[in-house]
């Protein structure tokens, strides 16, 4: 085919798209799409025919319809706050990008069912507002709240710091409206809290990361408000006694602790310096770090005075050696922004290399000592910095290095290599998993084929080929190319 003929068959294909959705939100403007063809973290850089914004399921139907006509990838895309490369067009072949951001409307609420109905262009943070609006919670909470989209955490089963009570996204979905690749649209928006109707599909699609169909909407649970709060940190010397002052607070809160998270001191020590408006709570520093939240729908729950008491026992027993309670919300929040998000300062610090493992809770003890030895062993220089879920045995390491450490990228590269090898080994031996919520996206390609179980990896090729055999969705994500698996 001539240039002339394909330049044709582009801008035919281009008149297609604006006529379903009209002509100005079909992106094709350097200017205009750029924003949207580099991933979070700025690591990569896509391109795209162009990056298009439907307003509803149906337009949604028409493009990909459109696009399977014309044999067009399509990348989808929320918020674009991914931190593995899932929602950025890297394959060298004609894509659009999906934007779901005008799909933002809450389609229905019920209090009497506890649920919400949303479209997948929801902020996260809009959905909390609604809940709350009705007395009720919405519980998924992560640092990109404020702007990451409800399809994007569902496409990726996102976590957060609210997992251990009320479970990743993957709980909190009871019924998905997804548009397969021939533009079928898959109708499972059921508010049912009991379903056993053969296949439960809706699991396929949450955590595809795009790579099975796109999500256009989903009915979710909803919770009991929460009334009151106890927020504390405290100093501790190991993880061995993060997990005994974990049973000890299940015995004394029980369910109503959503977050148990620590944080290493090297961690600690980096927000301090990087993160504007923190400060450190106590006199002197310490190993470790845990932050524990506590709640309760019943109004003047006296969770901090159990608080107080848990704290008391603490002491007395040698776990911890320092703590604060917080007794305002700023102190609440002043807690908590020592925990959350550093994304943009980790590239104002030098060169990191993040990672998302999880391994079953007993085992972190372990996975801590040998992940910080075997990186040292190999890289003497590297700043291991930890911090994580603990209360879900999800442990992030963030290796850190100054950033005139690698002579170049294809060094950066394969040092990174070599230090996801020395993690995953141990996570796999502990029976642990690569990424816990993250997702694979392009970034953890080569490390799910490498530890995935090969028989797994077989029915996932499976799958991906009966949804989408000509390879369209989101190509080119979670699996690497030419691996026969
Ligand atoms: C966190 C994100 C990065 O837990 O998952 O901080
Ligand atoms: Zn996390």
């Amino acid at each position: 085919m001539s240039s002339d003929a394909r330049s044709n068959d582009a801008s035919t294909f281009l008149v297609a798209l604006k006529a379903i959705v009209g002509e100005r939100y079909v992106l094709t403007d350097a200017v205009d799409t750029a924003l949207f063809l580099t991933d979070h973290r700025g690591r990569y850089h896509g391109k795209a025919l162009a990056v298009v914004r439907p307003a509803s399921t149906d337009e949604v139907a028409k493009l990909v319809k459109a696009c399977a006509e014309a044999g067009i990838a399509i990348v989808p895309q929320g918020g674009n706050t991914g931190l593995c490369g899932g929602a950025t067009p890297l394959e060298p072949r004609p894509t659009v990008v999906l934007r779901l951001d005008r799909m933002n409307r809450i389609r229905a609420v019920s209090p009497a069912e506890e649920t919400i109905t949303v479209e997948a262009g929801c902020i996260l943070a809009d959905i909390q507002g609604a809940a709350a609006k009705e007395g009720l919670l919405f519980p998924l909470s992560l640092g990109a709240e404020g702007s990451c989209q409800i399809g994007g955490n569902i496409s990726t089963n996102a976590g957060g710091i609210a997992v251990l009570r009320y479970g990743n996204m993957r709980q909190l979905v009871l019924g998905l409206e997804v548009v397969l690749a021939d533009g079928t649209v898959l109708d499972g928006l059921r508010r049912l809290r009991k379903d056993n109707a053969g296949y439960d599909l809706k699991q396929l699609f949450i955590g595809a990361e795009g790579t099975l169909g796109v999500v256009t909407a989903a009915t979710l649970k909803l919770f009991p408000a929460i009334r009151s709060r106890a927020i504390t940190m405290m100093q501790l010397d190991s993880v061995e006694d993060a997990l005994t002052l974990f049973a000890r607070a299940r015995a004394v809160f029980g369910e109503r602790i959503s977050s148990f998270e620590i944080i290493g001191s090297s961690y600690m020590d980096f927000v301090l310096r990087y993160v504007p408006g923190t400060v450190m709570p106590f006199a002197q520093k310490s190993p470790w770090y845990l932050l524990i939240e506590a709640g309760d729908s019943q109004l003047d729950a006296p969770l901090a005075a159990a608080m107080e008491g848990f704290l008391a026992d603490a002491f007395e027993a040698g776990l911890i050696s320092d703590a604060t309670i917080a007794s305002s919300l700023a102190q609440e929040e002043a807690i908590w922004k020592l925990r959350h998000g550093v994304t943009g300062e980790f590239k104002l610090a030098g060169k990191t290399m993040s990672h998302d493992t999880s391994v079953p809770v007993a085992e972190q003890p372990a996975f801590v000592t040998r992940v910080e030895e075997g990186v040292l062993k190999a890289y003497p220089d590297a700043n291991v910095m930890m911090v994580g879920h603990i209360g879900d045995g999800n442990i992030h390491v963030v290796v850190l290095f100054p950033h005139e450490r690698f002579a170049g990228s294809e060094d950066f590269e394969a040092a990174s290599d070599a230090i996801d090898v020395i993690i995953d080994d141990v996570a796999m031996e502990l029976g642990g998993s690569i990424t816990a919520e993250h997702g694979v996206g392009t970034t953890y390609r080569k490390r799910l084929a490498r530890t995935k179980n090969p028989a797994e990896l077989v029915v996932m090729r499976q799958i991906k080929a009966m949804l989408d055999p000509e390879n369209r969705m989101n190509p080119g994500k979670l699996f690497l190319p030419d691996t026969a698996a």
